[in-house]
C-alpha cells in the first residue's frame, strides 16, 4: 500500500477500534496457537439461498454444489436468539454471511437482538437488499458491512447473472451513506472484489470508481479460493479414510483453468500496489508478495510458509440448519448441531478434538487455498 492508503487505513483503525482490537486479538490468537474456551470468531451462516448466481461462486456459481431443496430450512428467530445469548457470555465477533443472509425472514430482528447484546459484527452482504434495511443497518449501530462488488455496472451484472444488480448495490450503499448523516453514525463499508477471469480487465475501473464513492471506506482484493480435481479426490479419500463421510464440498470451488491467468492477475496486482491515485486501503488477500501471486494460481498446494489453520482453535461456523462446521466454505465435516447441544458443548467436544488433532498434524490437501491459513 502506498502512504496515502497506509495513512488512511490508520485513521479507519482508529475511528473502527472496536474492530480494530478484534483483529489484533484474533492475530494474537493464531501467533500463540491458542484453542480458546469458546470460540473468538462465531460465524452465522444465516441464509442458504441466493438471489445471484456469481460465476465464481463454490455455492451458486457454475460449479456451485448449492441445492434447492435447503433453501427453506434456516434457524428461527427463537433459536437464533437463544445462540446469541449463549455468545452473549463470551463476546465473540459475529459474521453474518450465507448465501445471501439478508435474505432471512427475521434478518432485522436478528441483527437488532445481537447489537443489544454489544456484540461485534459484519454482515457479508451482495448488497442488492442493503436500500430496504438501511434504516435497521444504521438505528442498531451494525458495526461493518462486506459488500461484493465484482466489476463496474456491465461485468458486475454480467458476473452475477441479474441484470440491474450493480445499481441496487449502488443506490444502497448511496442510501446508507446519506441516511448515517442524520443518525451521526456509519459502519465501517468495506468492498470485496473477488478476482476471476471475467473481471480481470476491468478490475481497475472498478477500483477509480471506489475510490469516488464516500460511501466505500477501503476495499479487499481477494484472489479467490480454487482447486483442481486431483487435489479434490485426495481431500475426499482422507475425509472418507478419517471421518467416514463423503465430502464433495470441493467440487464448486473446482477450477482447472486459473493457471493460464496467472502473469495477467500478477501484473495487475503489481499495477494497482504502485498506484499512487489509490488513497482508499485496498488490501490483497492473501496477503502474498507480488512475486509470489503467479504462483498462487500455478501452484495450487505453494503454502507460502503458511502453516497452521486458524480457524481450527479460533472459529466456527453456524450453518442454516443448526449444523456447525470449522470450514465455512467447505463445510463437509459436521462437529455438532445446535438443535440439540450448546455451543460450548460443540467447541469443547470430541468431534472438533479429532479433527483439530488431525489437521494440527497435516493440513487437508483443500487447506492450501482456503481463508483459514491465511488469516
Ligand atoms: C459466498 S459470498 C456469501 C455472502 C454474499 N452472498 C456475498 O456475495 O457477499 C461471500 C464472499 O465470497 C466471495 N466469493 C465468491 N466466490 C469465491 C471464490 N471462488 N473464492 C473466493 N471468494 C469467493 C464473494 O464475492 C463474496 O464476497
Ligand atoms: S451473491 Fe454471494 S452467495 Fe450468492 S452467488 Fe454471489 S457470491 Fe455466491
Ligand atoms: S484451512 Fe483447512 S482446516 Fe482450516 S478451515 Fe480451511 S479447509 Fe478447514
Amino acid at each position: 500500500m502506498n502512504l496515502n492508503q497506509n495513512i488512511n487505513l490508520l485513521k479507519l483503525a482508529i475511528k473502527y477500534r472496536k474492530i480494530t482490537l478484534t483483529k489484533i486479538s484474533h492475530w494474537l490468537n493464531k501467533k500463540f496457537f491458542k484453542t480458546n474456551s469458546f470460540p473468538k470468531l462465531v460465524r452465522f451462516f444465516l441464509f442458504y439461498g441466493c438471489n445471484l448466481r456469481c460465476k465464481m461462486c463454490g455455492q451458486w456459481g457454475q460449479k456451485g454444489t448449492s441445492k434447492s431443496d435447503q433453501i427453506k430450512n434456516f434457524l428461527n428467530i427463537k433459536k437464533l436468539k437463544q445462540l446469541i445469548d449463549e455468545c452473549a457470555k463470551y463476546n465473540p465477533e459475529i459474521y453474518i454471511w450465507g448465501g445471501e443472509p439478508i435474505l432471512h425472514p427475521d434478518f432485522a430482528e436478528f441483527i437488532k437482538y445481537l447489537k443489544t447484546k454489544k456484540l461485534i459484527c459484519t454482515i457479508n452482504t451482495n448488497g442488492v437488499l442493503l436500500e430496504k434495511y438501511s434504516d435497521d443497518i444504521l438505528k442498531n449501530k451494525v458495526d461493518s458491512i462486506d459488500v461484493s462488488l465484482i466489476g463496474t455496472k456491465e461485468i458486475h451484472d454480467f458476473i452475477v447473472q441479474v441484470p440491474g444488480t450493480f445499481g441496487k448495490v449502488m443506490s444502497g450503499l448511496n442510501l446508507i451513506y446519506e441516511k448515517s448523516k442524520n443518525y451521526k453514525y456509519k459502519p465501517l463499508i468495506k468492498t470485496i472484489i473477488t478476482l476471476n477471469k471475467n473481471n480481470i480487465n476491468n478490475v481497475e475501473n472498478l477500483l477509480q470508481e471506489i475510490e469516488k464513492n464516500p460511501a466505500i471506506d477501503m476495499s479487499i482484493l481477494q484472489l479467490g479460493w480454487f482447486t483442481n480435481e486431483e487435489t479434490g479426490k485426495r481431500y475426499e479419500k482422507r475425509m472418507q479414510n478419517e471421518f467416514n463421510i463423503s465430502a464433495t464440498s470441493w467440487q464448486g470451488f473446482q477450477n482447472e483453468q486459473i493457471a493460464q491467468d496467472a502473469e495477467k492477475i500478477q501484473n495487475l496486482i503489481k499495477k494497482i500496489r504502485k498506484n499512487k491515485l489509490y488513497k482508499k486501503p485496498i488490501l490483497i488477500f492473501p496477503n502474498l508478495k507480488t512475486k509470489n501471486i503467479a504462483k498462487y494460481y500455478q501452484n495450487h498446494q505453494e503454502l507460502f510458509n503458511y502453516k497452521k489453520c486458524g480457524a481450527v482453535n479460533r472459529e466456527i461456523d453456524i450453518r442454516h440448519n443448526g449444523d456447525v462446521v470449522i470450514c465455512a466454505d467447505y463445510p463437509d465435516y459436521i462437529i455438532g448441531n445446535l438443535n440439540s447441544q450448546t455451543i460450548k458443548q460443540i467447541w469443547q467436544g470430541k468431534k472438533l478434538k479429532l479433527f483439530r488433532d488431525s489437521i494440527n498434524k497435516k493440513l487437508l490437501p483443500i487447506c492450501s487455498r482456503c481463508c483459514g491459513i491465511f488469516r
